[in-house]
């Protein structure tokens, strides 16, 4: 095999893989992400936003533009990689390189941004709803493409859902 397809197969696997634990990589759109923050859910300087499954971080760069903290969660390292570039100079966001069901949300987390699918979505929402409990406050949940089942949204804006997810008793 030529030496030079080596690091095609092997950035190759990583995405075929990690499609195979949740949702493959396809970014959200950045009109729509910013008609997202300012038509749905106003996003302030006051919000942390946590992207779960959080691509190659363009959704944590709006956020930063409307003055937020954010957290982006990914499991695939070229994504992170990608996003840590990207992100460079933003002292409001930052990166983790792991599977969101093991990542704690802060306390200050006020809202998340979810681009998953319906196999994960329900899981996700439940996962969520753990969170809000441990922190003892409701999170915002704005759902490109896919609903959350179990609530009813609070408001819609072209592909998106917004939620606000409650403490469990
Ligand atoms: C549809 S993309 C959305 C990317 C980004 N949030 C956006 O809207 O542009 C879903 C991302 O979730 C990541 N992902 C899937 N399952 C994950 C998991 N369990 N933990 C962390 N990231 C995950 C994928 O690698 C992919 O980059």
């Amino acid at each position: 095999m030529p030496i030079f397809l080596i690091p095609i197969i092997v950035v190759l696997a990583i995405f075929c893989l990690t499609a195979l634990v949740g949702a493959p990589y396809v970014p959200s759109r950045n009109k729509e992400i910013r008609e997202a923050f300012t038509k749905l859910y106003k996003l302030s300087k006051n919000d942390l936003l946590i992207d779960l499954g959080s691509g190659d971080g363009k959704v944590l760069k709006a956020a930063s533009e409307c003055g937020a903290s954010s957290i982006g969660i990914e499991l695939n390292p070229i994504l992170v990689f990608i996003s840590k570039l990207r992100l460079r100079k933003d002292k409001n966001a930052s990166v983790y390189c792991r599977d969101y069901f093991h990542f704690d949300f802060p306390a200050e987390t006020t809202v998340v941004y979810l681009f998953s699918e319906d196999r994960d979505t329900p899981k996700i929402v439940n996962y969520i709803e753990k969170q809000a409990t441990k922190i003892g406050h409701p999170i915002y949940l704005i759902s490109y493409a896919f609903e959350a089942e179990k609530y009813k949204s609070e408001k819609n804006y072209r592909a998106y859902y917004l939620y606000k997810i409650k403490e469990t008793k």
